[in-house]
């Protein structure tokens, strides 16, 4: 039969029809920038992830430029990122301006490694850091990123791109950030019908400088305080992402239930698959298992020819992409990152799989190591 790596056509039934009509009735209004379905997005953002203020923005990548660029970060200035991320991460350092230092993975979660961003710290002194939650959910150590960067007065951009509807403690991941940012991708775990993004805080002056920025530094509509750029989310995705949103809690326990399920079954069956940390309640964004290089590459095999999609999130780290030699300026810790990226495997996870898509890649999974 064969499973595909991600489907996201499989809407709700009714979901295409209301969203055809919406687009038809706002079409007919010339309803395209901004206005009411924007504002009713950024409510229910503020609602959904308890936070104070939501600024939607063009994509998670502008969404991370706009946090930085409104802590004050620009040319010249020193930014701590993790070297496992995706690239946008990288991106947006460098694209405002500032200078990438990279900090190594911790093996157990995936996530930077703190101890070794406390020594980043003490050598670079930065003025801001990056943290990504990556996978779907975060660092078993977020709490100790939160309280050292106070301490040390750096602002924490917390890019939560993949982290949408993750609870961290019983509360939104996004809550207790300084400020954070996600992307609407439409492969993501709230995705609209193109691009978008938001950014996130309850810092009333860093949401005031995020929503200028976006939308060309204005302080009226021809008066420009600052020089920003037009990162808008138009009306249409905001209408999308809103009517999504009605249906967020049943994709999300959808993901949420095979994810589970990979992480029960293949443990069973020897596969260093990687669980959530305690005290997170992860969002199913993505299956992540670990297999040595050469055991990837025959298992890679042997799902192709089973028609079983699969990805490796991300196979390179930072420091090893080419488009970052001219830019990077340092890299703490050991070479996790780099070891992840060459035996990191993603099967097949997305809202409403069908019950027997996971048997299957289960199935092939098990032929193959009692082979
Ligand atoms: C960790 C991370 N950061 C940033 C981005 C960039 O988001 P976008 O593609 O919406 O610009 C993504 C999405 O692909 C991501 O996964």
């Amino acid at each position: 039969m064969g499973v595909p790596f991600i489907d996201i056509k499989r809407f709700e039934e009714g979901f295409l029809e209301e969203w055809i009509e919406k687009v038809q009735q706002m079409s007919k209004n010339a309803q395209f920038i901004g206005g009411a379905e924007v504002e009713q997005l950024e409510k229910n953002l503020c609602e959904y992830n308890q936070v104070k203020y939501s600024i939607t923005c063009a994509n998670g990548t502008d969404a991370i430029q706009l946090a930085l660029r409104a802590i004050g970060i620009g040319r010249g200035h020193k930014v701590l990122l993790p070297n496992s991320t995706f690239w946008a991460t990288f991106e947006a350092v460098v694209n405002v301006g500032a200078d990438p230092y990279v900090v190594d993975t911790n093996m157990q979660d995936l996530q930077m490694d703190f101890e070794e961003f406390q020594n980043a710290i003490e050598q670079v002194k930065p003025n801001a850091a990056i943290i990504v939650h990556l996978y779907g959910w975060g660092s078993h150590r977020l709490y100790d990123f939160r309280e050292l960067c106070k301490k040390k007065n750096i602002p924490l951009v917390e890019d939560g791109a993949q982290s949408f509807g993750v609870i961290y403690q019983n509360e939104s991941i996004y809550k207790n950030a300084f400020v954070a940012t996600t992307s609407f991708y439409p492969a993501k775990v709230l995705g609209a019908a193109g691009d978008g993004g938001a950014v996130f805080t309850n810092d009333s002056e860093i949401a005031d400088k995020v929503r200028k920025l976006s939308n060309h530094g204005r302080t009226l509509h021809y008066e420009h305080g600052y020089v920003g750029w037009n990162s808008r989310l138009d009306s249409l995705q905001a209408a999308y992402l809103n009517l999504s949103l009605k249906h967020f809690p049943q994709r999300l326990e959808s993901r949420q239930k095979f994810a589970k399920q990979y992480q029960v079954e293949l443990k069973k069956l020897g596969v260093n698959v990687i669980v959530p940390p305690s005290d997170y309640i992860e969002n199913g964004y993505c299956n992540v298992n670990l297999f040595p290089n050469n055991k990837r590459t025959q298992l890679e095999t042997k799902l192709k020819e089973n028609g079983i999609g699969f990805a490796n999130i991300y196979p390179r780290s930072m420091s090893d992409q080419a488009g970052a030699k001219e830019y990077l300026r340092g890299k703490f810790g050991k070479e996790n990152a780099r070891e992840i990226s060459e035996s990191v495997l993603n099967l097949p996870l997305f809202p409403y799989m069908a019950q027997s898509e996971v048997e299957e890649v289960l199935g092939v999974i098990k032929n193959f190591l009692n082979a």
